[in-house]
Formats: structure tokens, C-alpha cells, sequence
């Protein structure tokens, strides 16, 4: 099955006075999907959603809804429903009220109303809950009273920005899972603003990465992470160790990175279609290094995807974070660069190997680096 389009952004730029804040995005949303829009805070996502729901107009561009241009459809007569960033809820009306008030507006009739806030409300998991007041409610319930209030409408495209930035950790990550399964249930195709990546990796099926109002990379999650197509990608999607070098070979099915930071050349299993000699990165995520004892005589790791002399680096543990379920380990190599290792704790911690001052070596798969060209 193909995915059908729903949304449109055609060449959109968003000019406030000299700020860019949107530089000629053109992205396409499939109906039904879970997309995010990521990036760090300035950098045009809400902008863009309120282009898209109508409370911006495009400096240039134009979007289009199931193929048809929306410029001229006011925001009430658009498909689209947004939860604000900062989610306001009308403290004076009860949770009824609130989640139905959208409903009133459009005259819809008292008995179809209540009919509509209590599907809403169930939606959310918050039926009884109607007659309460938001004072009454806890933050991740005054929440779900945002987002019924705006399901309750119906809207094809449900636009969240940053939904869940008010709440704490637990509550956040329990909400991550129920607006999935919620999307999941109601079909409709929600584009969701967060710059907590964590959580669009989590919920999305794919991502956009935004930078100054340039789109960087649209992807599934899976492919930002592993395939990020530059430094900026690389770094702002979780953490990674990046070494500059220059590419000494370059061929299908197997390249050579040689860095000034590292002892050794970084062997590659791929090719990465880059100019031979260009200034290139390797970006290496922590959790792909692995440790080895180090020292009385031993000898390196072998692997066996590579030869064993290959992406194999000798360190000394530096620092080290204890966050239980993992570690992180901060490991010195020759030239004093640091690089960050990552180690599930497989054993209780008083039983695990490695501390302080202890020498190792760094092992990784000729697979796992990835070799960036910008
Ligand atoms: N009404 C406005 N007038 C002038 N500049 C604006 C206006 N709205 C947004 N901007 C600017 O446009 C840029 C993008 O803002 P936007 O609110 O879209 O960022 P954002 O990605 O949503 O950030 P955050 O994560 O902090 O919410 C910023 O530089 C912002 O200052
Ligand atoms: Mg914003």
C-alpha cells in the first residue's frame, strides 16, 4: 500500500521583519502518520504549525491540504486542530465545558454535544470526569483535557506543540505511550513539535530535524539516528563521538578515514560516496564502543568483521557515571582526546569490571560508524 498524502509544504519561508524564521521548506505529511518536528528551540517549529493551521500566512510558498491549496481557508474552516504549546485551559468552566466549548461554537446542538465530550472524554481517559473543575485535575489530566477538547472536532490533522513539556519525567513518558496508542485509535494523522528527542524518537514514525529554519533530515526515527546525513543531525539526536578526517579510501563496499584524533585509521565496511580527500566526521554512538581489559600482557581484541588490528584504540578509564541500568564511561586516548563508551550493567554494579584509572581497549564494528560529508 502506498501512503497517500494529506499535507503539503511547498517551498515555505516565513519572514518576520529580517528574521527567516522558515527557509524554503518543502515536506510532505502521509495521512494517518505520527510525524515529529525536531529541533532546537528557535528554530521554526511552531512556525511552521501555525502556518499550517493558519495563524501565520507564508511569506512565500504554499501548503496544500489532500492536494488542494488552504491560503485562502481561514483556521476555523482548515482540518486541522491545534494543542498550543502552552496548553490553556478556561479555569472558570468544568471539564465538560471546556472540552465541548469548540462544539458550542460551531452551534453544534446540546444532545450531540454531550454525546461528542463524553466520547472525547473516554478517548482521554478521563470519563467522570466531566463535571470537574481544571483546578481539580492534576497536570498530566489538565492535559488530556487539552487534547480532548481538541479531538472532540474531529480534525484530520491533530497539530501538538511541545504537549507534554509541562509534565514531569514519569508522567511524560506514561503520556508518550497513551498518545500513541490514541493515534493509533482514532487514525488521524498527528504532527507533534517537541525538542525533546527522546520523545519523538519514541512516538514518531518519522522525524524532521530543523536548524535555523532549514529542514536538515527527514527520516524514521531509526534512520536519524543510525544514518544522520551531517554533523548537526549527528549531534543534536542523542549523543556521539565525532573525530574530523580526511577520506584515504573510498571504495563500494569498504572506506578509510584517517584522523588526526585517533591512533589508527577508521576502517569502514561501506563506502560513503564522498571526494576522495575531502574533510569528512566519523560520528561513533557511545553504546557501539565496546571495553576490553587492558595491560599484564594482554592481547587486543579481535574482531571478526575486521582485521584485528582495526578500530581497535587503547584508553584509559577517566571518568565514569553510575546511572543504573547503564554506565558511562569517559575514556582518555593517546593525544589526550577524550571518547565517550556506553556499557549496559550487566552484572550489580560492585561485580562490574571496569573503574577509575583502568586501561582498555575501545573495539568497534567496521559497521558502526557513520561517515559524514557536511
Ligand atoms: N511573531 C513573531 N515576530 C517576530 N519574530 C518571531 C515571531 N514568531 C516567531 N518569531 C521568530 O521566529 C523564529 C522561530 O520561532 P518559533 O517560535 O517558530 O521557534 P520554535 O522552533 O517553535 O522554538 P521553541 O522550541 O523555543 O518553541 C525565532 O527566531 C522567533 O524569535
Ligand atoms: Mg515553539
Amino acid at each position: 500500500m502506498t501512503a497517500k498524502t494529506i499535507i503539503r509544504f511547498e517551498n515555505i519561508t516565513k519572514r518576520f521583519g529580517k528574521v527567516i524564521a522558515v527557509d524554503d521548506v518543502s515536506l510532505s505529511i502521509n495521512e494517518g502518520e505520527f510525524f515529529a518536528l525536531l529541533g532546537p528551540s528557535g528554530c521554526g517549529k511552531t512556525t511552521l504549525l501555525r502556518m499550517l493551521a493558519g495563524f501565520e500566512t507564508p511569506t512565500e510558498g504554499r501548503i496544500l491540504i489532500d492536494g488542494q491549496d488552504i491560503s485562502r481557508i481561514p483556521p476555523n474552516k482548515r482540518p486541522v486542530n491545534m494543542v498550543f504549546q502552552s496548553y490553556a485551559v478556561f479555569p472558570h468552566m468544568s471539564v465538560a465545558d471546556n472540552v465541548g466549548y469548540g462544539l458550542l461554537v460551531d452551534g453544534v446542538a446540546r444532545p450531540e454535544r454531550d454525546r461528542r465530550v463524553e466520547e472525547a472524554l473516554a478517548l482521554v481517559k478521563l470519563d467522570g470526569y466531566g463535571a470537574r473543575k481544571p483546578d481539580q485535575l492534576s497536570g498530566g489530566q489538565r492535559q488530556r483535557v487539552a487534547l480532548a477538547r481538541a479531538l472532540v472536532k474531529r480534525p484530520r490533522v491533530l497539530l501538538l506543540d511541545e504537549p507534554l513539556s509541562a509534565l514531569d519525567a514519569k508522567l511524560r513518558e506514561a503520556m508518550r505511550s497513551e498518545l500513541a496508542q490514541l493515534q493509533d485509535k482514532v487514525g488521524i494523522t498527528f504532527i507533534i513539535v517537541t525538542h525533546d528527542q527522546d520523545e519523538a524518537l519514541a512516538m514518531a514514525s518519522r522525524c524532521a530535524v530543523m536548524n535555523r529554519g532549514l529542514l536538515q533530515q527527514v527520516a524514521t526515527p531509526s534512520d536519524l539516528y543510525e544514518f544522520p546525513n551531517s554533523r548537526f543531525v549527528a549531534d543534536f539526536i542523542g549523543q556521539v563521538n565525532m573525530f574530523e578526517g580526511r577520506l584515504a579510501v573510498d571504495e563500494p563496499d569498504r572506506a578509510v578515514v584517517q584522523t588526526t584524533e585517533l591512533p589508527a585509521p577508521v576502517y569502514l565496511d561501506h563506502g560513503v560516496s564522498g571526494a576522495r580527500d575531502a574533510t569528512v566526521w566519523v560520528a561513533l554512538r557511545p553504546e557501539k564502543i565496546e571495553l576490553h581489559k587492558r595491560g599484564e600482557g594482554r592481547a587486543p581484541p579481535t574482531m571478526d568483521d575486521a582485521p584485528a588490528d582495526h578500530n581497535v584504540v587503547p584508553g584509559m578509564i577517566k571518568h565514569l557515571t553510575y546511572l543504573g541500568s547503564e554506565s558511562v564511561y569517559d575514556v582518555e586516548i593517546a593525544g589526550g582526546r577524550m571518547v565517550r563508551a556506553l556499557r549496559t550493567n550487566l552484572t550489580r554494579w560492585d561485580q562490574e569490571d571496569f573503574t577509575w584509572d583502568e586501561p582498555v581497549w575501545l573495539s568497534w564494528h567496521a559497521c558502526s560508524p557513520a561517515v559524514l560529508l557536511s
